[in-house]
């Protein structure tokens, strides 16, 4: 049976100006990098793109590689967009992203014109899209001139490929060339999508103020910090969990007993909230005034339900931010550093 969506899906979510600009996002987005690739897509995943736009989440973000293998999440999301959801695209903000490695030789990653340009018709043709709402450059490129990966944006935007360019793990200087650039052509940066949460502050410094002083929005990734920031390594690394997978994101070795004593001491920081860990990590990367929306993940409808209710208390006291920040710091987990080191 096609799915038909909840008649209350705009009933309870909340949602903020992508910086200055009219496109508002909800609160929480859904990333499709893990859990929704493979030869179809499993019947839970289904589920949780549909409950969460039943529960108002109206952006779904992809990248030409995610699966495993590379390209079959934007597949089996092309699929449920043509059986199912075909009916609401102007209801939902959907995204791609090129630059990370996709295909053999030297054009199926980095910033240039070839690769992006040919990256985004593969997404659109895997999504059975005419055009995706946002399409980011997904990393900086230190061997291509910005103007080139600018040009490859601005054809996607002309063309009506995007409505929307966005970069990201950008550095802030790099983020501020590039806005120029595209300003100078008459562009402005929508979106800046960097990883941020609870022990990955990178953002804090330079970038969430630039994007501010800009009026760019900032989506924040892995605010979960890809579910470390939970109970469940609590006890061991779990057999069902992004750390145990074959191929994964998630090396165990980030999860050291340093690192757990912190997770330990924000959880206990959550109870009194009233909140799981989860839900406080989320609640604490929209408590700054940079971001626009959490991107996280999940693997199932449950964890959906549990960071939805998050946004139940999204308020935070003066002594409970401190006491954050006395507990939790960098760790040493931000994978995607070498992009916006430049
Ligand atoms: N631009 C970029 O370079 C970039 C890079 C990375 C990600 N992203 C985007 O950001 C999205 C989110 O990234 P992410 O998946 O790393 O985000 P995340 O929300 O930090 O981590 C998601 C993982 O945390 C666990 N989890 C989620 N909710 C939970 C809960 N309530 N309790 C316990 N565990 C929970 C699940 O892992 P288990 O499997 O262990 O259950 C889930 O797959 C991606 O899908 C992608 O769209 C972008």
């Amino acid at each position: 049976m096609t799915y038909k969506a909840s008649s209350k899906r705009y009933e309870t979510m909340q949602y903020r100006n992508c910086g200055n600009t009219g496109l508002k996002l909800p609160l929480l987005s859904l990333g499709l990098w893990h859990n929704f690739g493979g030869s179809t897509m499993s019947t839970e995943s289904k589920k949780v793109l549909f409950e969460a736009f039943d529960s108002g989440i109206t952006h779904f973000d992809l990248a030409n590689n995610y699966g495993p293998p590379y390209g079959s999440a934007e597949s089996n999301f092309g699929k449920v967009m043509k059986s199912d959801l075909s009916k609401y695209r102007d209801e939902l903000i959907i995204s791609s992203k090129a630059g990370y490695d996709m295909w053999d030789g030297p054009y199926g990653e980095w910033g240039s014109k070839k690769h992006v340009i040919a990256s985004c018709d593969q997404s659109l043709k895997r999504m059975n899209l005419d055009y995706v709402d946002i399409f980011y450059s997904h990393r900086f490129d230190p061997n291509t001139l910005l103007e080139e990966t600018a040009d490859a944006l601005e054809s996607i935007y002309r063309s009506g490929k995007a409505l929307y360019i966005g970069v990201s793990s950008y550095s802030a200087k790099k983020t501020k060339e590039m806005y120029s650039i595209l300003k100078n052509r008459g562009i402005k940066i929508l979106i800046h999508q960097p990883s941020y949460s609870l022990i990955n502050r990178w953002i804090e410094k330079d970038l969430a103020p630039t994007l501010i002083k800009k009026g760019v929005g900032c989506i924040a990734f892995s605010p979960l910090a890809q579910g470390m920031l939970s109970e469940k390594y609590f006890k061991g690394i779990p057999k069902i969990s992004r750390a145990n997978q074959k191929i994964t994101s998630l090396n165990k070795e980030l999860i050291t007993k340093k690192n757990l004593k912190i997770l330990q001491e924000l959880n206990e920081i959550a109870k009194k909230r009233g909140q799981s860990l989860s839900q406080m990590a989320i609640a604490w990367v929209l408590n700054n005034k940079a971001i626009t929306s959490a991107l996280i993940g999940v693997r199932n409808t449950q964890q959906l339900r549990e960071n939805i209710n998050a946004l139940k208390n999204l308020d935070f006291s003066k002594s409970e931010l401190a006491l954050l920040n006395r507990t939790a710091h960098d760790e040493g987990i931000n994978l995607w550093a070498p992009s916006s080191s430049f």
